[in-house]
């Protein structure tokens, strides 16, 4: 299997087509970006800590019976996927108020709410991913409503077993996102990444935050808390 040419440049990620047909090779960057790309920097080490902690939270789920695209890691900055066309959707599950949520709700930072939430957000850069209900989707045309009840069951299906696995290890999983893909055959599978870019992560005894939003609001030690969040889940790095 080699890689091929770049199909695509995100925020935090690049994706190559590779010799198979069905699989893509993915390379994590060190680049960050926030608030729709407003603010962008780099957080040294990222590429390959949100490349391993993905690969282990991946891989835990496939254990629980949760498939997703991650086949096996090629490098410390890299794994390879199975070959998916995006569904332009994220999934935003949610235990406790926090970012968005806290503030479109008027809710204080931390109030535990009694039954996670499930959100959608219209991948769309140039509307700022705006939230959409199931009638907005079916306006857009990306994603059937059988469909919605599928990725509604997976979120919360993930939600059960990260929180499970990251109580153990002190940490408390605040809100997460997910991304899915369809396969050429059309089935929907689990894609992109589940890194602390992408979840909120609170130690269990002091409260501190172990994600992105160190960086969003200028906290410091962004990849100490990265790394710390590596170390949790029993991986290396060794950058
Ligand atoms: O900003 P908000 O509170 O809506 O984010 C909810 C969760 O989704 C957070 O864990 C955040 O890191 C994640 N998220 C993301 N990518 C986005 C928006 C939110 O990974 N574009």
């Amino acid at each position: 299997m080699e890689k091929r040419e770049q199909l695509y440049e995100g925020k935090a990620k690049r994706i190559y087509r590779t010799s198979l047909a069905d699989q893509y090779w993915v390379e994590y960057k060190d680049d960050a970006t926030a608030f729709n790309g407003e603010k962008k920097g780099t957080i040294a080490g990222k590429g390959e800590l949100n490349n391993r902690i993905t690969a282990i939270f991946f891989s835990l789920l496939k254990e629980r019976g949760i498939d997703n695209h991650f086949i096996r890691l090629l490098s410390p900055t890299e794994q390879l996927v199975r070959k998916v066309e995006i569904i332009p959707l994220e999934v935003v599950v949610r235990n406790i108020a926090a970012g968005s949520l806290a503030k479109r709700l008027g809710l204080a930072e931390g109030t535990v709410l009694p039954h996670p939430v499930v959100e959608f957000y219209y991948k769309d850069d140039a509307l700022g991913d705006p939230l959409v209900n199931h009638s907005h989707i079916k306006v857009l045309g990306v994603a059937g409503e059988d469909e919605l009840a599928v990725l509604e069951r997976i979120g919360l299906q993930v939600n059960e077993v990260l929180q499970g696995y990251l109580r153990e290890r002190g940490v408390i999983l605040v809100d997460f996102k997910l991304e899915f893909g369809r396969t050429p055959e059309g089935e929907i599978l689990l894609a992109d990444e589940i890194s602390p870019d992408t979840c909120r992560f609170w130690d269990a005894e002091t409260m501190e935050k172990l994600d992105k939003d160190r960086f969003r609001r200028d906290l410091g030690h962004v990849e100490e808390a990265y790394r710390e969040m590596l170390k949790r889940l029993g991986g290396e790095a060794h950058v």
